[in-house]
């Protein structure tokens, strides 16, 4: 057993994004045991707004535990978001710094165009709109993430070009 484990590879994160890094964090504070999956789940969620496959992966794998286990916890617990349906994501960060440079007002705009509030997907599945509790980027505040691009400095007039432009260039492709 115990060569097992010494050979045991450390998984490298999904991306280069530096999201990951808060994730690590959590785990190396729980020296990577088994029993802060919940926790590290929370992590997750709270720096991208939801859990996707590869965020599960990289949690189970690094923990040690049955990728099913990972997903019997995120789909039990209600507090937990898997990866919206929508064609198109757009995560906006609620954390005090983005709050405080007008986090709202990004939601405000995107909620009326799209008729969609946080956590849900516009009718036509254009959209999911999520909200995270900080990027770890608060230099960029108030940030979003649209389909996994990191945007800053953003006004609600930008951050609904942003999503437009990913809505367009999707119409244009399909
Ligand atoms: S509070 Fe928004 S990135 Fe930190």
């Amino acid at each position: 057993m115990m060569s097992v484990i010494s050979k045991y590879k450390k998984p490298t994160p999904p991306s280069s994004d530096t999201r990951w890094k808060l994730l690590e964090a959590t785990m190396r504070r729980h020296g990577y045991k088994a029993s802060s999956l919940i926790e590290c789940l929370h992590t997750v969620q709270e720096a991208f707004g939801y859990l996707d496959e590869d965020a599960m992966r990289y949690v189970a794998y690094s923990l040690r535990v049955p990728l099913s286990k990972v997903y019997g916890v995120a789909t039990f617990y209600h507090f937990f978001t898997l990866k919206p349906q929508g064609r198109h994501t757009c995560v906006v960060c609620t954390g005090t710094a983005c709050y405080i440079k007008g986090a709202g007002n990004l939601i405000a705009a995107i909620e009326k165009k799209y008729d969609v509030k946080p956590g849900e997907t516009s009718a036509d599945g254009e959209l999911s709109l999520l909200t995270a509790r900080c990027f770890g980027c608060c230099g960029l505040a108030p940030a979003a993430v649209i389909d996994g691009e990191v945007a800053g400095k953003l006004t609600p007039d930008e951050i609904l070009e942003r999503i437009e432009k990913k809505v367009k260039s999707h119409d244009n492709a399909s």
